[in-house]
């Protein structure tokens, strides 16, 4: 059986991947924005804070169930014996569906700048953003790229295409993103921008605040969706789970943060508000580099959105591989074809949101949730269902589960595999207790909340927490 299925060739590989996994447009394009509208430093703070705190252990249980039953989401918790909790898969299978569909139209944008910018071509401002992605045609030839691209390593398996990729990506990802620092800490007004994302001002933690880093460390991470099982189902029984955890962890975060030493001296040189929303990276962007001049401005421009594009591939092979997978183990079809017929299909899924950009006047208006003032895009709806909602609620019966109904002892048996030190350490110890009482709790009030919040529009959070 794991012959056939294939998995990682070593350690690191299966670090890099599934970092890969963790590190994409989230990182990049989501991180600085949410950062910007969160006030800074203090935002910084809590998402760091929610990374180690909450989502680690989360991973570590996701990991563990993924290397126990050798098994896609849906039937890892069937072959555990409880059929009913592969419930968690399939909710898995829909958020992951659901997110590569708009994902990749986002990282169309991104990789359509790339070769925008090196025939020296900039959008430069919201509204040349608008045309930009208002022409449909145009992203959705990019898309189709994107995704093709994304399947084809998939369908190269796991040690062949994704731990390949991921060996190749990583490091180059990281040594673009530590030259452009290099870079911008050299521009005026550099400590300004680094000010802003470094001093925290904690009168600004406010209850939203607080909920969206938490959002933001979920998502970041790649929890939730059974992304990490299936990763973990192809992790070899000698491997370190607390330790190979902990590693993702810190690419993941340690990509954030540099992120934001890359972009906040870019904005703050061009004197940007740094509350852009998501236009940060797409709108202004340009413009800073545009006015580097000629050379200098394509050279760093279309280096940042490679860079961008790149991050994002490692992400989108994650998203298509739990689907393939699911495809693979329960329905006995070659992976080959599952990769490919799994694409096209979530391609179709998000052609809505490629038209939501501005092609079409009513997938842009799509809905309007209650106590917001404008309707938004078929888009942006989708990721309001699957990051703020199903993911959270995915993360929270992932942790019931492993603790309350797999139960902690078979848990910590499987920890202990691989890892001779951590039986009664006090590492152990504490993924137990975040798993029976932090995650739960915290994964549970904010599914509640955003329940009540986007589709109520009643706002708990400020009502508890001003
Ligand atoms: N973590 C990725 C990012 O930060 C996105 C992503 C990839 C993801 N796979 C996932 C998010 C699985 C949740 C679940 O951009």
């Amino acid at each position: 059986m794991t012959a056939q299925r294939g998995g990682f060739s070593t350690r690191i590989g299966f670090i890099l991947a599934a970092a890969g996994s963790a590190v994409g447009l989230g990182n990049i394009w989501k991180f600085p924005f949410e950062v910007g509208k969160g006030g800074g430093a203090a935002f910084v703070v809590m998402y760091l804070a929610f990374c180690f705190i909450l989502c680690f252990p989360v991973m570590v249980a996701e990991i563990s169930i993924g290397r126990k039953t050798q098994l896609n989401p849906v039937g890892a918790f069937k072959s555990l014996g409880y059929k009913r909790w592969s419930i968690i898969g399939y909710l898995g299978l829909a958020s992951g569906i659901l997110i590569l569909s708009f994902y990749n139209v986002v990282a169309a944008w991104a990789f359509g700048y790339f070769i925008d910018i090196l025939n020296g071509q900039f959008s430069v401002g919201g509204e040349a953003f608008g045309a930009y992605t208002a022409d449909w045609i145009k992203i959705g030839g990019y898309a189709v790229i994107f995704m093709i691209g994304t399947a084809f390593v998939v369908s190269k398996g796991i040690s062949g295409g994704i731990e390949k990729a991921a060996k190749i990506l990583m490091p180059t990802l990281f040594i673009m993103i530590l030259g452009l620092i290099v870079y911008a800490m050299t521009l005026p007004n550099a400590m300004e921008g680094l000010k802003f994302y470094l001093v925290p001002e904690f009168s600004e933690i406010t209850g939203p605040v607080v909920y969206s880093a938490l959002g933001q460390a979920f998502f970041s991470l790649s929890l939730g969706m059974g992304a990490l099982i299936t990763y973990g189902s192809y992790v070899a029984k000698d491997n370190n789970i607390v330790s190979s955890a902990a590693s993702i962890t810190l690419v993941d975060v340690g990509v954030a943060v540099l992120a934001g030493f890359m972009i906040f001296p870019f904005v703050f040189s061009q004197g940007i508000e740094p509350n852009g929303g998501p236009g940060l990276i797409f709108a202004t962007l340009p413009g800073v580099f545009q006015s580097l001049g000629d050379v200098l401005g394509i050279v760093v421009g279309a280096l940042f959105f490679l860079l961008l594009s790149f991050a994002a591939f490692t992400s989108t092979i994650s998203l298509l591989e739990v689907p393939t997978a699911y495809v693979v183990d329960e329905h006995k079809v070659s992976r080959t074809k599952a990769c490919w017929g799994v694409a096209i299909a979530i391609f179709v899924v998000g052609i809505p949101s490629l038209l939501s950009y501005g092609a079409s006047e009513s997938l842009g208006e799509f809905i309007q949730l209650p106590g917001t003032d404008n309707p938004m895009p078929f888009l942006d709806f989708v990721g309001v269902i699957a990051n703020d909602t199903f993911l959270p609620l995915g993360g929270f019966l992932i942790a019931v589960f492993t603790i309350y109904v797999w139960r902690k002892e078979n848990f910590n048996k499987e920890l202990a595999e691989g890892d001779a030190e951590i039986k009664g350490s006090w590492l152990q110890s504490y993924v137990n207790f975040a798993l029976s009482y932090i995650c739960p709790i915290l994964l549970g009030v904010i599914f509640i909340v955003t329940v009540f919040d986007k589709f109520f529009g009643v706002k708990l959070m400020s009502m508890l927490l001003g």
